[in-house]
């Protein structure tokens, strides 16, 4: 089944208002008519307004790096879907491993939170991934196979075809290490086959499975050109718009 690919910019804690304005009107028409890929950018909560504006009507889609699970109350800086919603936002992503290692997100945590992205119709990337200690004990396939249960315990077929993972190793990320195109199409066989144990085979066939870690222009076609890799989640070769776009354009 072919699975349209998403190349998506995770820019963290990075760029101004008007860095990130700058960004889009430069980078918009590098990618203007592009449609063999989906693009998303992930901005700080604090950029998504003037993003989404630059973007609107734009084949480029915007969404936050993180949503609550909640749909509102006393939650100290924390961003509602429904916030995220009403200015026009389109997708989260949901666990990246800096927010499980820095802010304390669980599995548990993570699955509260796709449950409330599907509610919401908010596409959710659902980022797992293991670290080096687990790799280097033989332990990724048990730790990726873990995730995948706890994210989407109470996930039905149904109201699961909108999710994207992203398979993020987590020694990969910001270090200039990239998994070799084949550990990732590895990784992602494993998450695949776990999802289909869960939610079948046909929704598994349909699920795009992003790669993340140190992707970059020069390592980009390696990695996408696998068929088991859907795209990527990239993090400082995103933050400019001509590596973004040689990334987009593989
Ligand atoms: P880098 O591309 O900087 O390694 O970051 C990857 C990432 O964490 C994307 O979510």
């Amino acid at each position: 089944m072919a699975r349209k690919a998403l190349i998506a910019a995770n820019w963290k804690m990075y760029k101004t208002p008007v860095e990130a304005k700058a960004f889009v009107d430069a980078f918009l028409p590098l990618v203007a008519g592009h449609t063999r890929d989906e693009i998303a950018l992930f901005p700080s909560p604090v950029l998504l307004p003037s993003v989404i504006f630059a973007a609107k009507g734009s084949n480029v889609a915007i969404g936050a790096q993180n949503i609550h699970f909640a749909e509102e109350g006393a939650y100290t800086g924390e961003t509602s879907v429904g916030q995220l919603i009403a200015i026009g936002g389109t997708h989260t992503l949901i666990g990246h491993s800096e927010r499980r290692q820095y802010f304390a997100e669980t599995d548990e945590i993570v699955n509260k939170k796709l449950h409330t992205a599907l509610k919401h119709k908010i596409v959710p990337i659902v980022c797992i991934g293991e670290v080096l200690a687990e790799r280097e004990a033989g332990k990724t396939a048990e730790v990726l196979i873990m995730q995948i249960n706890g994210a989407f315990a109470g996930i039905t077929a149904e109201a699961a075809a909108p999710i994207v993972i992203a398979y993020e190793p987590v020694w990969a990320i910001g270090t200039g290490k990239t998994a070799t195109p084949e550990m990732a199409a590895d990784a992602h066989k494993i998450i695949r086959a776990e999802v289909a144990k869960l939610l079948g085979a046909p929704v598994a066939a349909a699920m795009r499975i992003l790669y993340g870690g140190s992707v970059k222009p020069d390592n980009a076609t390696s990695l996408l050109s696998q068929e088991e890799i859907d795209g990527a989640l990239v993090g400082g070769a995103s933050l400019k718009p001509d590596s973004f776009t040689a990334i987009v354009k593989y």
